[in-house]
């Protein structure tokens, strides 16, 4: 069994500066509504902790009303790093690891969170990636610096299991965390080792407009 953390406390600018990306349509329910649904009806699912941004308490609480046997809320921070470690504090259940899920990306299948609590529980870090397709450029001003070798690159996705004693020690131990953008790498840099395992290139992050567009598209085509 495990508990499940979703960062949904940011503002989302990249999608709109009005309206919330994680109110938006997914399927005639809010994409939050979608994410929390998929780890509500998962069997291995005991608790879901929704981290909101501090203003929206109560439209996440009417919103997510249905899925009350299974959820918790603790309020976001100023960055993505900040609202998982308040998320981490509400944390009710002994399971030795958690998940760490992206609210923006409801499309989560139960094949990809069987996959990520596959490995055994020794791996502190195990991390959903899928090959980047593009060809990447470092640049600098608009020049082209140089061409990066795309087949030592994966691009990471979510849920990520993460050893929850281990993360906390991580906590403890780094004097700022803001800078890191996934567990991920804050246990990295801890020198923690994490294994892959194949992504869902499916389990897209809404994160400007048209993201949520291509989600509704791959979503009619898969239900
Ligand atoms: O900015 P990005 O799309 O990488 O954010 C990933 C997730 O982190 C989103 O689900 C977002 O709501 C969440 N987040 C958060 N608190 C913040 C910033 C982002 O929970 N202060």
């Amino acid at each position: 069994m495990v508990s499940v953390i979703i960062p949904a406390g940011g503002s989302g600018e990249r999608f709109s500066k009005t309206s919330s990306k994680l109110f938006g349509d997914c399927q005639g329910h809010p994409v939050i509504y979608r994410t929390v649904a998929a780890f509500f009806t998962h069997p291995k699912v005991d608790e879901i902790i929704v981290v909101h941004p501090p203003h929206n308490t109560a439209l996440f609480a009417s919103t997510l009303a249905v899925f009350n046997a299974k959820v918790r809320y603790a309020m976001g921070g100023d960055t993505r790093a900040q609202s998982v470690k308040n998320g981490v504090d509400h944390v009710t259940t002994s399971h030795s690891h958690l998940l760490i899920h992206d609210a923006a990306r409801p499309n989560v299948s139960h094949n990809l969170i069987n996959a990520v609590m596959a490995p055994p529980d020794a791996h502190p870090m195990v991390i959903p990636a899928v090959p980047v397709t593009d060809t990447i450029k470092q640049v600098k001003n608009n020049a082209i610096q140089r061409t990066v070798d795309r087949s030592v690159l994966m691009a990471v996705q979510t849920p990520q299991r993460i050893h929850k004693a281990t993360l906390i020690n991580a906590y403890d131990d780094t004097p700022s965390i803001e800078s890191f953008t996934d567990e991920a790498s804050l246990m990295e840099s801890q020198g923690i080792p994490g294994i892959i395992v194949p992504g869902d290139p499916c389990n897209i992050k809404v994160t400007h407009p048209q993201d949520l567009t291509i989600l509704n598209a791959l979503m009619t085509m898969h239900h």
